[in-house]
This record gives structure tokens, sequence and C-alpha cells, in this order.
């Protein structure tokens, strides 16, 4: 039997991405509301032993790497054992053997105290989200003044040696389009990827216009005022477009899922905080896995049900269409 997960357009999915909270440190205004909440009450979170058995579940049906989101996965108490719990399972020979690689995205507030517990439990890798190198315009953005302790679980990364270390940011007009190179220079000098991201309609306030949008063409051209860039082939299912800055090593990313989709080649599935398998950022139905697991699935039921799933993938996120309405979660209960 074919134990892949495999959707009705041929797609395998090999990576995913597990919210482990919806909860934040920050209130960036492109997926939070400032009065953000009511957040999930804790009894409805899944526990990391319920995570560790999904997530083996899923590595058994192909998933080869998991990404902890959020929220923000670091206002989880018992990150550490649920890394370890991940970093320990084992990929079967087929998929290369050896350990499941665990990544994290972060806003990286506090994590240069927690990162050496991490990484002893196996964090593989960390994307850090940093949208401006401005303290003040960084507390408008996030509605807290953090900005500090953001370059402090920078830094922290770097020094820990996790590598490829990327930073991400949300290019948003009239916020930080102004800075996009200095945003590529500061991450080289921590020898770190930097991309940018075209903004979706996701966040909590359902005020995204497609007007507003810093497209990937638009960064890339503001980029070749101070660089020169070049493309790196052989992408494959990766959100990112590549290019070598100024001949490399270093790479700058250009996430285009508003202008130039990739979802034909997507490979992701998400686990939600609270036990909901979705197969797209923009899936308008869950698949109940917390349901099942309380009600004592088997793991063939649990199997079945991510089958389930998958199998209702659409072809793309639909943000082109005319009747596209916005998933009802914001980003930071769909998970990053
Ligand atoms: P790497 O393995 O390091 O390449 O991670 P990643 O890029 O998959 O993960 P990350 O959380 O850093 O993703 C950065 C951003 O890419 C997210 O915040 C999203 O905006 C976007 N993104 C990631 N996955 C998807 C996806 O499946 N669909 C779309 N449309 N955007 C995605
Ligand atoms: N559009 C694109 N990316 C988003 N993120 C959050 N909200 C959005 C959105 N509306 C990204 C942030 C961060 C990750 C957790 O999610 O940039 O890197
Ligand atoms: Fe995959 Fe959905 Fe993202 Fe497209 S929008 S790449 S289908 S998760």
């Amino acid at each position: 039997t074919d134990r892949s997960l495999t959707d009705g357009f041929g797609r395998v999915h090999r990576d995913l991405r597990v919210s482990l909270t919806d909860k934040c440190s920050l209130r960036c205004t492109y997926c939070m509301p400032e009065d953000a909440g009511p957040f999930m009450p804790k009894d409805q979170l899944l526990s990391a032993a319920e995570i560790e058995r999904l997530v083996r579940i899923a590595v058994d049906h192909g998933i080869t790497g998991v990404r902890l989101t959020g929220g923000e996965p670091l206002l989880r108490q018992d990150l550490e054992d649920i890394v370890a719990r991940l970093a320990g399972i084992e990929l079967s020979d087929a998929a290369g053997g050896g350990r499941l690689p665990v990544a994290m995205t972060t806003n990286g507030i506090t994590l240069d105290r927690r990162l050496p517990a991490l990484h002893e439990a196996g964090l593989s890798r960390v994307n850090i989200s940093i949208d401006t190198l401005q303290p003040e315009k960084f507390h408008q953005l996030t509605r807290r003044d953090r900005h500090a302790d953001v370059l402090a679980g920078i830094a922290a990364a770097r020094d820990a040696g996790l590598r490829p270390l990327k930073l991400n940011a949300v290019a948003m007009r009239g916020v930080n389009d102004d800075e996009l190179a200095d945003l590529v220079a500061f991450a080289v000098s921590q020898d770190a990827q930097m991309r940018f991201i075209e903004q979706m309609p996701l966040d909590a306030g359902h005020t995204w216009k497609r007007d507003n949008l810093v497209s990937g063409e638009e960064i890339l051209a503001r980029l070749a005022e101070r660089f020169d860039l070049a493309e790196v082939p052989g992408r494959g299912s990766s959100p990112a477009a590549l290019y070598t800055v100024d001949g490399g090593p270093h790479t700058v990313g250009v996430i285009a899922s508003v202008s130039k989709p990739f979802c034909g080649d997507c490979d992701r599935l998400r686990l939600t905080a609270d036990g909901q398998m979705r197969n797209c950022l923009f899936a308008r139905e869950e698949t109940d896995l917390r349901t099942l697991l309380w009600d004592s699935a088997s793991d063939a039921d649990l199997a079945a049900a991510m089958k389930i799933s998958v199998g209702a993938k659409k072809a793309g996120h639909g943000i082109d269409d005319p009747d596209f309405v916005q998933p009802g979660r914001g980003m930071n209960a769909i998970g990053g």
C-alpha cells in the first residue's frame, strides 16, 4: 500500500509545520489585532506527548522534516521537551535515515536565554522574523518595544552556529520598503540569509488589499539598486526564490506567495496548536485530529485522517479568485 501523503494533484507532502501556541509576545499589524484573544485555553492545546505521537505517524507516512511555529513557539514552557521528543524520531532508510530535522520560526525574543537548551535538545535551525532595523518603527509595527531583544536572539543563533540562519521580513509599503537593502546588509553581517515575504491576506483585521502589495518584482528592483543579484537555480519546493548577493556566498530570498504562487510545488502540511490538520495556509476546512486522539483512535485511524486532509487539498490558495474568502483564523492561530 502507498504510505505517502500524496494529494489529488500528485504533490507528495514531506514538510510538516506544527504550531505550538496562538499566543505571541508581539502584535505585528499584518498578523494580529492589538486586542488579540481570547487565546486557545491551555487545556485545548496538544501536549508534548500528543504532538510527538502525531509527528511519528506523519514521519511514518513520508514527512521528512518539521518546523515549529506559532504564534510564538518560545512561549511554550515545554518547548525544550517537544524539541527533544521530535528530534529523537528516526527517519526510515528510504528517507535517508538519521534523525528528523526540527526547525523553528520565531520572533527571537528570549531565544538568547533558551538556545543552549534547545540546541542540546536537537534543534537544527531557526528562522527569525525581523521587519525593520529601526527600534521606533519596530515598536509601531509590532506594538511592543522589543527590538533589542530580537537582535539579541539573532546574535545568539549566529553564535550558536545554527546554519543556514534565515531572517524573514514581510515587505510593507510605507513601512519598511525604504530599508530592504539595509536589511540585506544587516543579514550578511550576521552570516544570515535575508528573505522578503509578500504580505498575504491573513491579518486578523481582514484589511489586506492587493493594491498595497510590495511585489517580489519591486523588492528585487529595489535591491538591484545596491547589489548585484544572480538567481540561484534548483529551487525545488522552497517558497523562496534565491539570489546571490554581489557574487555570494550570501544569498537573499524572495517569497512571492501572492504575485508568483508556488502552490504547484507545495509539499507542506500544517498542524494547529489545538490539533487540527490544515492542508493549506488558506484552507477553508480542517481535519480534527485532536478529537480522534482524545477518543483513543489507533495510529491507523490517525493516519487515515491525515490522508483525508491531504486528499482534500486544493490546487492553490485562490487569492486571485473572485470568490476568495480569507481564512477565519488569523496567521497566529494557523501557524506561520
Ligand atoms: P525553510 O525550510 O527555512 O525554507 O523554511 P520556510 O521558508 O518554509 O519557513 P518560514 O516559517 O521561515 O516561512 C517564511 C514565510 O514563508 C512564512 O511566514 C510564510 O509567509 C511563507 N510561507 C511558508 N510556507 C508557506 C506556504 O506553504 N504557503 C505560502 N503561501 N507561504 C508560505
Ligand atoms: N503575510 C505574510 N507573512 C506573514 N507572516 C505573518 N503574517 C503574515 C502575512 N499576513 C509571517 C511573518 C513571520 C512568520 C511567523 O509569518 O513574517 O516570518
Ligand atoms: Fe501550499 Fe497553500 Fe501555501 Fe499554496 S498557499 S504553497 S497550497 S500551503
